[in-house]
């Protein structure tokens, strides 16, 4: 049966591109009746360095909107990652699976490196290795989202086929990525060539899942574009980023495919769809956002729902990871 494991970085605040790209997915595959594992994977967070009070908040409020958005800790396992060694334990592990060059071609640490890589932690270069362990300490088999993750699950993919080949066993699952829908790469709506992202200097660049609905309908006004009115196919939108990702937004957010969204929008001008936009990621937001500030004042039980989860994760982690240190040779006390 398939298992899906996915997670999310308590660095930041969410993005319209984390729900979009993830949690809205995350939900959608909970409710296909399939096993979900979800993970706010706050030892990833540390990689770079992160207020201690800050990473507690960001912990909690991912957590909220995971809830907020409809997960349901009684049909999936809602957890952080640092609650369960066993992440920690494969990843190490990984380490010795992993090759120095694999590592190094990831563009995702190429860019958060820059050109001072001497200087960042060792944890960011090993980064996709706890990442493979998270996934493969379930066995899970598949992997929802969003683009800027495919690589990552490549290399998950090359761990498990080498740690496969060299120990001689059939162990580990070939991970499939999960990436779908009209959403899978939210771009800054200041810059239709950038992601959108929680790191970004800029907060017009994003929607956050704080926001208010003031904010939003703003932000979305005010989102770059260029002059021209929307096309009547999606061809039209080859050499225009920013008009691409509204259509994009719009089209996800309203559980629609980008073509129809243009086939209802042939020749309007942003003057019209910008607020038909923003009314829609209001609409689909704003209780949301409502639901996680009122789950934000109970922090215990929030808190509370980790730990449960973190549990019932540690009760299927355990036995694989047990059964990794008996296949590399490590003695354990009966
Ligand atoms: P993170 O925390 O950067 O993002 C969480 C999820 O949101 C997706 N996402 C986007 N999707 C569409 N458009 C965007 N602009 C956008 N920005 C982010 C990401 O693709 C991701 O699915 N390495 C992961 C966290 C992780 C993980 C895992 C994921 C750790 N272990 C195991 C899956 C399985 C990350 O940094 O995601």
């Amino acid at each position: 049966a398939p298992r899906i494991f996915s997670g999310i970085q308590p660095s930041g605040g969410l993005t319209l591109g984390n729900y979009l790209g993830a949690l809205k997915r995350f939900v959608e595959k909970q409710d296909e009746g399939i096993e979900t594992i979800y993970c706010m994977v706050d030892m990833h967070a540390i990689t770079v360095w992160q207020d201690p009070a800050k990473l507690r908040q960001q912990t909690r409020e991912g957590a909220a909107a995971f809830l907020a958005a409809g997960i349901d800790p009684a049909r999936s396992i809602l957890f952080n990652q640092s609650q369960v060694s066993a992440h920690a334990e494969l990843g190490w592990i990984f380490n010795c699976i992993a090759r120095m060059g694999w590592m190094s071609r990831m563009t995702q640490f190429k860019d958060k490196a820059g050109k001072n890589s001497e200087n960042v932690s060792l944890g960011l270069f090993a980064y996709p290795s706890l990442m493979a362990a998270d996934i493969l300490a379930y066995k899970a088999t598949h992997v929802p989202v969003g683009e800027d993750q495919k690589q990552h699950l490549e290399l998950t993919r090359d761990i498990a086929i080498k740690f496969n080949n060299d120990y001689g066993v059939n162990f580990f699952p070939v991970v499939e990525p999960v990436i779908e829908g009209a959403a899978t790469r939210v771009m800054s709506l200041r810059d239709g060539t950038k992601k959108m992202s929680k790191s970004d200097p800029s907060d017009q660049s994003r929607i956050n899942l704080t926001d208010d609905a003031d904010t939003i309908a703003k932000k979305i006004r005010k989102a770059k574009t260029d002059p021209e009115p929307l096309p009547d196919s999606l061809d039209g939108l080859k050499d225009r980023p920013e008009a691409r990702n509204l259509v994009n937004i719009y089209a996800a957010l309203a559980g629609h495919t980008a073509e129809q969204v243009i086939r209802d929008y042939a020749g309007a001008q942003f003057g019209t769809f910008k607020p038909a936009l923003a009314d829609l990621a209001v609409a689909k937001l704003e209780p949301i956002t409502l639901e996680m500030n009122r789950l934000m004042q109970d922090p215990a039980e929030i808190d509370r729902i980790l730990g449960q989860g973190a549990a019932r994760a540690e009760a299927i982690a355990r036995p694989i990871v047990d059964q990794v240190y008996d296949i590399v040779g490590m003695i354990r006390a009966p």
